[in-house]
């Protein structure tokens, strides 16, 4: 857990988000012990921003990885940075069938930790669709 947020912490710094200035920054472990961090880079059209769940899952899958074990995002802020609904899809699409850890943390360390089952019941994913 300590390397995880170390990776998002690290990360953090190099958030893009100048509209906001609300800087994210997301760390997933594989099963292979791998960590693939990820950043929000946001957009002067605001809706082509990405979040740094999208980024960590890009560079996971740009190293030939398909699984995520956990993922830990940290931002700042009262409230919890918990993933955005289509970010919570697209942890889902590689859960792998199982139920991957989301840890939320603020600068301090990881403030509470949830199953991707509770933050996205009744998924559909990938078993959903015909081969
Ligand atoms: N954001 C993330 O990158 N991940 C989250 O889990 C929550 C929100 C970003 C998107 C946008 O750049 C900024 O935070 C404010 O919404």
């Amino acid at each position: 857990m300590d390397a995880l947020f170390e990776a998002a912490s690290v990360a953090r710094q190099n958030a893009y988000a100048p509209y906001s200035r609300f800087k994210v920054a997301a760390s997933i472990r594989t099963p292979s012990g791998s960590i693939y961090s990820g950043v929000n880079v946001e957009s002067a059209s605001f809706p082509v921003g990405t979040c740094a769940e999208a980024g960590a899952i890009a560079a996971m899958v740009l190293a030939g990885e398909r699984q995520i074990s956990e993922i830990l995002i940290v931002g700042e802020g009262d409230a919890l940075v918990t993933p955005c609904g289509a970010c919570r899809q697209r942890i889902f699409e590689f859960a792998g069938g199982g139920d991957p850890r989301i840890h939320v943390a603020g600068p301090g360390g990881v403030r509470t930790s949830f199953s991707l089952h509770l933050l996205l019941p009744h998924a559909f994913g990938p078993d959903l669709m015909p081969p």
